[in-house]
């Protein structure tokens, strides 16, 4: 296989792979004070957001469509806007993952494009000034 055809989903190391980064990333949420404001929007317990940014990130990093198998059409702005985003909780979203990518040991080579396009989205779902 080419490099062209290696998906990130598969340098994250598939299914097993990703799911420790997305894991990780909660257990952050739940355990950092500097995530509090982030982690006080989620429900308690966690397992059915870890459940859904998985499945999501499977199709959305090349892999299988776990999450639109299931829910259909992402919608993931419109799914958001119950839930009031701005710069800081963009913020705390990106630094804990970015946190979550440092401690699962992935390479700056694949972390840096992915914190590019993580940003992208983060940036997309803010829905209201501040
Ligand atoms: C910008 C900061 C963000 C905040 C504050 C935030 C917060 C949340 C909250 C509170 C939920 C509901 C959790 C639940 O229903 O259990 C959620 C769901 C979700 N988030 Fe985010 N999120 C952010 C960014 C992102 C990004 C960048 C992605 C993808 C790269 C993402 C993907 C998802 C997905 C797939 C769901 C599940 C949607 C559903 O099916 O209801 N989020 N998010």
């Amino acid at each position: 296989m080419s490099d062209e055809q290696v998906t990130p989903f598969q340098q994250l190391g598939g299914e097993a792979g990703l799911r420790r980064l997305v894991d990780r990333f909660y257990d952050l949420m739940d355990l950092e004070p500097g995530f509090a404001g982030l982690r006080a929007l989620h429900p308690t317990p966690l397992d059915g957001s870890r459940d859904k940014l998985y499945w999501f990130l499977c199709g959305w990093l090349g892999g299988p469509n776990h999450y639109i198998d299931r829910f259909g059409h992402p919608m993931l702005r419109a799914r958001h806007l119950p839930y009031a985003i701005g710069n800081a909780e963009r913020d705390q979203w990106m630094a804990c993952m970015r946190q979550a990518m440092d401690e699962c040991a992935v390479e700056p080579a694949l972390a840096e494009p992915l914190a590019k396009a993580f940003q992208g989205t983060a940036d997309w779902m803010r829905n209201r000034a501040g």
